[in-house]
């Protein structure tokens, strides 16, 4: 039998989570902390997003063993927009690999906002990585199947089987986004003239609209982010969605992308893997602990979630969660009782 050594090797976290009752207590708390922070405009690109309360805000955490924490709107649902270029990706990878994947699409942070036209012109027609929309249509376009209408069969099984339950389509935000959507329209030719899709760059953009209007709660989020936190296997169904070598993959492209030119920002202030979507969703992953769902809506001038970034912040610290914390290691001082 095969063992992963790297997924082995990255279970050597810095910490339990503390007790159901304290990570209840400070979810609760990261809702009340981060309420008064008001920063941040509602996006209005996509027409029907300027429609949402600017005050709606969820809190979500999903240990993985299934437990689930909650703290304010976490019953509204909303588009999961870029959000689901994690997810896709990863049905993406589990089908195709890591080489194939890493070599068509890229793994690089482009250093611009999410729908630069001039990063796909700078370099070469590449898409440099999958939570930008270029890569995303790209990697849309990689889903299996004979047929537009098949591949969106696939990423709605995939997503749902993500969150633990089927997802619907927004009929509203997929209108809204399809008849306002020249600059993905340009994006998406534009890489179909470097030969960058597979299929037609129309089709492929049509289906990467409909997956950004799936709606989907806070709670969705930390469900989908804790299913990547556990080696791929849903802590609610119990059911293995992708492989633990595809987590590490996703969450690996995450960390250097999932906030676009701001991923450094991110990294440093919340040490984890993560992904924000222009309608104010924002998922977390703490491999081996949590997934963490956000939904606030108004975001800061790259498209992130800003108290939806305050509350994970939060969380990352008084839970423990930073992967690039650590403790000096207790071995060298006791040697010599194990030598
Ligand atoms: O393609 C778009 O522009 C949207 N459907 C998704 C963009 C998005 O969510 C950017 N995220 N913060």
């Amino acid at each position: 039998m095969d063992v992963d050594v790297q997924d082995v090797v990255q279970r050597a976290y810095t910490g339990d989570l503390p007790h159901w009752s304290e990570v209840e207590a400070l979810v609760t708390a990261a809702h009340r902390r981060c309420t008064p922070e008001t920063g941040g405009v509602v996006a209005d690109y996509i027409p029907v997003l300027a429609a949402a309360d600017p005050e709606w805000f969820a809190v979500s955490v999903a240990e993985v063993n299934g437990t689930v924490h909650t703290a304010g709107d976490v019953d509204v649902e909303f588009s999961i927009q870029s959000i689901s270029k994690a997810f896709v990706y990863a049905l993406v990878c589990q089908h195709y690999g890591h080489e194939v994947v890493a070599e068509r699409i890229g793994v690089n942070n482009t250093g611009l906002p999410f729908n630069s036209v001039i990063a796909i012109e700078l370099n070469n027609g590449h898409p440099m990585n999958p939570m930008v929309n270029a890569g995303a249509i790209a990697t849309t376009a990689l889903i299996p199947g004979r047929s537009p209408g098949e591949q969106w069969d696939a990423i709605v099984a995939g997503l749902s089987e993500f969150a633990g339950r089927p997802l619907q389509l927004d009929e509203t935000v997929y209108q809204s986004e399809s008849q306002t959507n020249q600059r993905n329209r340009a994006i998406a030719q534009l890489l179909g003239s470097y030969g960058r899709i597979e299929s037609d760059p129309l089709d492929a953009l049509d289906v990467y609209t409909r997956q950004c209007a799936l709606r989907v709660t806070a709670t969705d989020l930390a469900v989908m982010g804790a299913t990547l936190a556990d080696g791929g296997v849903n802590p609610i169904t119990g059911r293995q969605v992708v492989s633990a070598g595809v987590c590490r993959d996703a969450l690996a492209i995450l960390a250097a992308n999932g906030a676009y030119e701001r991923s450094g920002e991110w990294l440093f202030e919340i040490g984890l893997p993560g992904k924000s979507g222009v309608a104010g969703g924002l998922v977390t992953i703490a491999p081996g602990k949590v997934g963490i769902g956000c939904f606030s809506p108004r975001l800061d001038d790259a498209g992130n979630s800003v108290r939806g970034q305050r509350a994970t912040a939060y969380l990352s610290r008084v839970l423990g969660l930073n992967i690039f914390a650590s403790h000096a290691h207790t071995l060298a001082a006791n040697r010599k009782d194990i030598l």
